[in-house]
């Protein structure tokens, strides 16, 4: 690893929301962050764990202009044994730099990421809900800091983690939730940057949901951009639908996130022995699907959204309700293990749950 991480603790304390039920998603930053700098010729370096607090950039800065960033979602939750647990924190790392190699900004030493969000959860984990359904979010992020507008990759950046105690994602909490199925507009093509955990691509998604949320849906579905045709994911999430006995997911095309949910449902649902396929799906074989019977349901999964069940569809006006808009058996069991193998409350046969 190479490079110690210094640590400049908080005087004061702030302000835990007065009742776990008021958390949200993303309202609420603990005591500490972390922060790192790169500069070309001498590379990541200066590594330290400091009090929260706002940062000063050069209005030049080109982040602001060329949007060069990249970020993760991961989550830390609190066992009834007071154990602290991470969840597959190894793959968000390696996804964060290829996310960054994506992006031309430079790699991360992905040992020390790992040790600066031990050490920066453990300073702060009394932050950690423990509340089943809550947990510590964490988001790593790096922003392109260089003060010239030239379109070049930046040679200066921060890298920074921050934490946030988080509730559930969605309003609806753990209940389903409603998703237009969205054929104006795209989230990304084959050979952009759709694969990659990049504010960009979340700010191309917004006008979208936007006009979504005002027809009160809570996301959109993405259809691919060269044909509009087939299923890509959900604004915040992956998704799966299970049609007769088996359960379908959009393959990883190069277009989208390569979800650490989508894969850890993946191993589940083989390990249960349940016939999955990755592959392409067309909107109209899902149509064609609820018309027959076959369509029985659907579920979103991500680290923010967990799994979230999709109570009703609704492409170009035809609605497709799902489970008569409750959660269906698949989505909960799924749920449960999940969440049981993420809070440590079960067995966790895949080594998925790492201690802190
Ligand atoms: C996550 O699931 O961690 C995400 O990054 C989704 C998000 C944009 C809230």
């Amino acid at each position: 690893m190479g490079q110690t991480i210094t640590v400049e603790l908080s005087s004061a304390k702030k302000q835990k929301p007065a009742s776990p039920a008021l958390l949200g998603f993303g309202k609420y930053f603990t005591d500490h962050m972390f922060i790192m700098n790169y500069d070309q010729g001498e590379g990541w370096h200066h590594p330290r764990i400091v009090p929260y607090q706002p940062i000063l950039l050069d209005p030049a800065a080109k982040v602001f202009h060329y949007g060069q960033t990249v970020f993760e979602g991961m989550k830390v939750y609190q066992t009834l044994d007071q154990r602290i647990l991470m969840f597959r924190p190894a793959k968000n790392i390696q996804r964060l730099n290829a996310s960054n190699d994506r992006l031309s900004i430079p790699p991360l030493n992905e040992e020390l990421v790992l040790e600066a969000l031990r050490q920066l959860v453990l300073i702060d984990r009394d932050w950690i809900p423990s509340e089943q359904g809550n947990s510590l979010y964490i988001r790593p992020f790096i922003i392109a800091t260089q003060n010239t507008l030239g379109v070049a990759p930046s040679e200066n950046y921060q890298f920074m983690i921050i934490l946030s105690p988080v509730g559930s994602y969605y309003e609806e909490g753990i209940n389903p939730v409603s998703i237009y199925v969205e054929d104006q507009f795209v989230r990304a093509v084959p050979g952009g940057m759709g694969t990659a955990k990049a504010g960009g691509n979340y700010a191309a998604g917004l006008k979208a949901q936007q006009l979504a949320s005002v027809k009160g849906y809570s996301q959109v579905l993405w259809l691919d951009g060269v044909h509009r045709k087939y299923i890509e994911e959900v604004g915040s999430m992956n998704v799966f639908f299970k049609i007769g006995n088996t359960v379908l997911t959009p393959a990883l095309n190069g277009s989208i996130l390569d979800g650490v949910t989508r894969d850890s449902v993946l191993q589940l649902l083989r390990h249960w022995n349940i016939p999955v396929q990755e592959r392409l799906i067309s909107i109209d074989e899902l149509i064609d699907a609820f018309g027959s019977g076959e369509l029985v349901e659907a579920f979103g999964t991500g680290t923010a959204a967990v799994i979230s069940p999709i109570g009703e569809l609704c492409f170009q006006g035809k609605k497709l309700t799902l489970q008569e808009g409750k959660t269906g058996p698949l989505a909960a069991q799924v749920y449960d293990v999940i969440t049981g193998i993420q809070r440590g409350s079960i067995p966790d046969p895949f080594g998925w749950a790492k201690e802190l």
